[in-house]
Parts: structure tokens; C-alpha cells; sequence
């Protein structure tokens, strides 16, 4: 996604075979340190771990990020504490709920390894840089965060912006109308508010965003494109603005 002298962006698209849902696994390496973003269920572990040590060893992982806890996100916790040392980055909100993924024999392998991010979110130090892990609460997670790197402009946007498409996934999406048929339905059901979708819009258009990568499905690549997104978003009713008494009948 992006590389110059010190700092490199890769996106695996492909690494989720059979039945799990296509989902994407983001890598930041920078002057050497790394960090990886949502690295998947149990599904995953294998085949990422294989195709990061190109370039970076699994032991010398520096942190393991995650936008909220479920279990296509951070289900293989458990391997990426026993191989890597890396620190583990989520919502204060699952923080205590991590413990439930591992076994107790493993508990002392995630001692003193939790970063737990405020609610307000916070810059990551990342040697030189920072990553910042901005608020995206109830979309769709009641703890969410996306993670944005300043020097690609790339925000990670974990279920924001997901869609689900037949082939090509690592291709940037070209006809946003067409595009729109992927995302609704998943958006309309698992976003929680209109109110929360203009609040993260608002927020988004205040920073210098050039990629949108989503966990599943395409990104949505240039500035153009990233609005077309944002004024969609912005306007979409979701949750509970849709729900009515009829879907609250005890069947
Ligand atoms: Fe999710
Ligand atoms: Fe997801």
C-alpha cells in the first residue's frame, strides 16, 4: 500500500480460506518496529504469520492491534502471545475480557503485555512515529477504534466501510454506486446510529485521510473516493434508527 525508506504499509487480502469471511490483516513496519492490525481468528494465524516473515520475525512483532474483540479480529490472541512478544493494543472496554480467550495456563504469558486505550483513544509511539488509535465507538463495537498511520494517511476502519465481493477484495473500489449494493445491508444492520456514522465523519474530514482500508473487502483509494464514502456514510440510517416495535415481538 505504501513504501519509502523507512516505512512500509502491506495489506494481506487473501489469507482466510473456505468458510471464514474474506478479511483483511493490515502491517505497519517502521524503522524496523511493526505492528499488526486485526490479525484474525484461528483461521489466520497460520498463513499470516507465514507471509509477514518476509519481513518481519513473528518474535520481534512489537505490537498486536485490534479494533474490537470479535472473533474474526483477535481470536488467534493466543498464538500471537505465545510466538511474538508483542504488546496487545484494545479498547479499555475488552481489556478485561482478553483473559477469556486464552487459556489459564497462558495467563502469565499476557502479564503486563495490555495496552488499554482510553475511550478519548490515544497516539501509539511507533519509533519516530506515532500510530493514532482514533474513536469509532458503536460502529460498530461499544469499544472501537480505527488505527491511522500519518505518514501513509491511511486509516484502518476495522468494519467501517466493509463489504463483502466476489474476487479482487485488494482492489480499491471504482464505481462507488455499484459499491454500495456490498456495503448496505451489513452497514444497515451492524452500524448502531445515523447520529454516531456524523459524529466519526465529522471527526474523519478534520484529518488528512487518503486510503480507507477496511477489514473486509475493498479500500477505498484517493481523496475523491474517500468522500464519496464519508457523504454516504454521513447520511445512512443504521441500528436503531431503522427498528421498530415489530422487531421487538417475542416470537
Ligand atoms: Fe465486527
Ligand atoms: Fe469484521
Amino acid at each position: 500500500m505504501f513504501e519509502n525508506d523507512d516505512h512500509m504499509v502491506l495489506t494481506f487480502t487473501d489469507l482466510v480460506k473456505g468458510e471464514g469471511i474474506q478479511s483483511n490483516q493490515m502491517v505497519i513496519i517502521h524503522e524496523g518496529h511493526s505492528a499488526i492490525f486485526d490479525p484474525g481468528g484461528d483461521l489466520t494465524y497460520m498463513p499470516l504469520s507465514m507471509a509477514i516473515t518476509k519481513y518481519v520475525k513473528v518474535k520481534d512483532i512489537e505490537y498486536v492491534i485490534a479494533t474490537h474483540q470479535d472473533p474474526d479480529i483477535v481470536s488467534s490472541l493466543d498464538k500471537w502471545l505465545i510466538y511474538s512478544e508483542a504488546k496487545i493494543v484494545i479498547s479499555q472496554l475488552w481489556e478485561r475480557f482478553i483473559p477469556h480467550l486464552i487459556p489459564g495456563y497462558m495467563k502469565e504469558k499476557a502479564e503486563g503485555r495490555m495496552i488499554a486505550i482510553p475511550d478519548q483513544g490515544m497516539n501509539i509511539p511507533m519509533g519516530h512515529s506515532i500510530i493514532k488509535a482514533i474513536p469509532a465507538h458503536f460502529l460498530h463495537s461499544v469499544g472501537n477504534f480505527h488505527f491511522y498511520d500519518p505518514i501513509s494517511k491511511i486509516l484502518f476502519s476495522g468494519d467501517v466501510g466493509a463489504s463483502l465481493v466476489d474476487s479482487e477484495p485488494e482492489q480499491p473500489v471504482r464505481d462507488f454506486e455499484k459499491h454500495v449494493k456490498k456495503m448496505l445491508g451489513f452497514h444497515q444492520r451492524y452500524m448502531v446510529s445515523n447520529k454516531v456514522c456524523r459524529l466519526w465523519v465529522n471527526m474523519i474530514r478534520e484529518m488528512d485521510v487518503e486510503m480507507i482500508v477496511p477489514q473486509h473487502g475493498r479500500p477505498f483509494k484517493g481523496n475523491e473516493m474517500v468522500d464519496r464514502f464519508l457523504d454516504w456514510f454521513e447520511t445512512l440510517e443504521c441500528g436503531i434508527d431503522r427498528v421498530n416495535q415489530q422487531y421487538y415481538t417475542a416470537p
